[in-house]
């Protein structure tokens, strides 16, 4: 039986986020240039995106472009940024057929103007859809988000508009660019490393972390579904024990 088939169709997390890694290493292993491996995961986001619809995620987050992948050589960057435009010109009538919403978080003010024209283009035209919301993560970092949370809260305290008191969880959340989202439940990063890199690190307090050794570029929505399936056979306790759990 496919692992897709296999799915409790009650328990797919609403929310998953993924941090597309090993684009690179990917390239590097075919003899080409790490550009090679930008390109050719972009399949992997189509076929994501494909799978989450199918099975009924709302909002699937992916790490496209950090604030700290800003340091790297100009020619890579300028790529990343190259392929953003072209993507998104190639996949918005196949994003509208799929029913799918864009939405964007991190700082799109710095991103090249071009980069933002096509972004709010490509919202804009798939706004009115009722499925899946591709949220990307470009020029984001969780360090940065918070820090612009904490400026606006603060000035929003001194200009009256809310009092130190009204400060809760959240509210903290209504700063977030993540505003209005379900935390995700589960988080995946690709390509065998251990570690966050600086996302969504409020938002994932109580997620379920997968790490898998699979590069970016070979990630498929069968290994969407293999993650989904490994987070719905997890006990996820929030602090309480295994027996409250039960009663
Ligand atoms: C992820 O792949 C894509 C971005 C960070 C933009 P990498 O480019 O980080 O690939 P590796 O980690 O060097 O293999
Ligand atoms: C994380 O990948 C950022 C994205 C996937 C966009 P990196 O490759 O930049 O992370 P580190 O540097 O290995 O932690
Ligand atoms: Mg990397």
């Amino acid at each position: 039986m496919s692992v897709e088939k296999k799915l409790i169709k009650d328990k797919i997390p609403k929310h998953i986020a993924i941090i597309m890694d090993g684009n690179g290493r990917w390239a590097e292993k075919n003899g080409k240039e790490r550009t090679f491996g930008h390109e050719n995961g972009v399949e992997s986001v189509r076929s994501v995106v494909e799978g989450a619809g199918e099975i009924g995620v709302q909002y699937l987050t992916l790490y496209a472009f950090s604030t700290e992948n800003w340091g790297r050589p100009k020619l890579e960057v300028d790529a990343l940024m190259g392929l953003l435009v072209q993507s998104i010109s190639n996949e918005t009538v196949e994003l509208m057929k799929k029913n799918v919403r864009l939405q964007v978080i991190g700082d799109v003010k710095s991103l090249p103007e071009n980069v933002q024209c096509k972004l709010n283009w490509c919202i804009d035209t798939l706004k009115n859809n009722t499925g899946l919301t591709l949220v990307l993560a470009l020029s984001y970092s969780s360090r940065w988000e918070l820090t612009d949370a904490v400026r606006r809260i603060a000035e929003d305290v001194q200009q009256e508009k809310i009092k130190t008191d009204d400060i809760d969880k959240d509210l903290i959340d209504s700063y977030l660019n993540t505003a209005g989202m379900p935390d995700p439940e589960l988080l995946i990063r690709t390509s065998g490393e251990n570690r966050i890199s600086n996302f969504l690190l409020w938002q994932i307090a109580y997620s379920e972390l997968y790490f898998t050794p699979v590069l970016w570029p070979d990630f498929r929505k069968e290994d969407l579904f293999k993650a989904i399936y490994d987070f719905q056979h997890r006990e996820r306790r929030f602090g309480k024990t295994s027996e409250q759990l039960m009663s």
